[in-house]
């Protein structure tokens, strides 16, 4: 039969993912010991969706410092003692027929905050800075009710890009097919972009090219680290395609962005909003999709440093696979990540993939094991 867009195989370098669904990073909180290790936890968390048919499974924010983790049970890969814990991971994603990717970030001037757990409703959590935690941005600018964060000199910021590519060099360790830089949600990446957070004058700020200036160091960094040719790793970065709010990032200035980035070898574009600055956006169904299109118009024809296309990715409230599929079909973007849904139901891809009227589930690349469960 022919299948659905959605499930086809989506192929970034030498890595090919069964189909186009992603699971988006999402952060656990789930690290026992503060001490950045993976856990039994999340090698289940990230195994299930795996086996729920996502083609790509983005692990959560991973720090690649200490006083990077937006709470002290984040994940992290500062530390070559991290590597093994993240290889059990990979392993099970692989078992499960998913690419394995990780999302590598800095909290800068949001991090350091309680970590939001299970028992706390997210209305009663408090996310102010914890005492006695290294905040560190582009500008002594604080996020509303955190801490004022120390700006960065520019020594100090060279080390987080260097922080960056040994953390990427721990993912290629652990057999990562896939690294994603956090340049979105007004962590440290976007605090360096958006002219809300980054007042700087010197190299790194002072206009919107010294703006980008640390985001392209990153993945230039980032990318001698992952290979450069086709059999390189994928490389790519979420960004805040807009702050939503007068004066910040708008969707003009991420069509530029991306196109640098694109040169610079970024293979993946994956395309969310907001978190810079406290504001009000419309959160209904595909929320964001129109600024992944918008991406995707800024990169076609364009070629990555590996010599594909590049992959731009839609999330925001993707909910059914019609959805999902009219984003892919109307051309909006190449591949859609689903996040809340996915903690609900892991297994959103076998369904949607059912209810998308597919019945061979070989050819779609799914557990075998679980044909009968569809078509008993
Ligand atoms: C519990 C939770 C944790 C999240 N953690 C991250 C994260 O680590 N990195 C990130 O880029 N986005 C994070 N997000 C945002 C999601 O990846 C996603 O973009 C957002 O939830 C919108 O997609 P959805 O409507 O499909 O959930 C998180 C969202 C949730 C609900």
């Amino acid at each position: 039969m022919s299948m659905p867009l959605l499930l086809e195989p989506l192929t970034m370098r030498a890595a090919s993912a069964r189909n186009r669904l992603w699971l988006p990073p999402m952060c656990m909180y789930s690290v026992d010991a503060e001490d950045g290790k993976v856990t039994d936890w999340h090698v289940q968390h990230y195994a299930t969706r795996a086996l729920g048919g996502f083609g790509t499974v983005v692990v959560e924010a991973t720090a690649v410092a200490p006083n990077g983790r937006l709470s002290p049970r984040d994940l992290g890969l500062w530390d070559d003692a991290q590597v093994e814990g993240h290889r059990h991971l990979v392993d099970a994603v692989h078992a499960g027929g998913a690419l394995a990717g990780i999302q590598l970030g800095h909290g800068g001037r949001k991090a350091g905050t309680p970590p939001w757990l299970p028992t706390v409703p997210r209305s009663e959590a408090r996310t102010s800075t914890l005492e006695g935690w290294d905040l560190v941005a582009p500008s002594a600018l604080a996020y509303p009710g955190h801490a004022v964060p120390r700006a960065l000199t520019l020594e100090e910021a060279d080390d987080v890009v260097a922080a960056f590519a040994a953390a990427a060099r721990r993912a290629v360790q652990a057999g990562y097919d896939l690294v994603e830089l956090h340049g979105a949600h007004g962590y440290l990446i976007h605090q360096f972009l958006s002219p809300l957070s980054n007042e700087r004058e010197d190299t790194l700020g002072g206009s919107p090219q010294g703006r980008r200036r640390f985001a392209l160091e990153t993945v230039r960094a980032v990318r001698r680290v992952l290979g450069e040719g086709p059999e390189g790793r994928v490389l790519g970065i979420r960004l805040s395609a807009t702050d939503w709010v007068e004066g910040g990032l708008t969707a003009e200035d991420t069509a530029v962005l991306a196109r640098e980035l694109v040169e610079e070898g970024v293979d993946v574009l994956h395309i969310s909003t907001g978190g810079n600055v406290p504001a009000s956006l419309p959160t209904g169904p595909g929320y964001q999709v129109r600024f992944a299109a918008q991406v995707r118009q800024a990169v076609a024809g364009m070629t990555t440093t590996g010599g594909g296309s590049p992959v731009v990715v839609a999330v925001g409230r993707l909910e059914s696979g019609a959805q999902a599929e009219q984003v892919l079909v109307t051309g909006q973007a190449d591949a859609v990540a689903v996040g809340r849904y996915a903690l609900r139901d892991p297994y959103a891809p076998l369904r949607w993939a059912h209810e998308l009227g597919v019945n061979d589930w070989q050819q779609a690349g799914f557990p075998a094991q679980y044909w009968r469960g569809v078509w008993a």
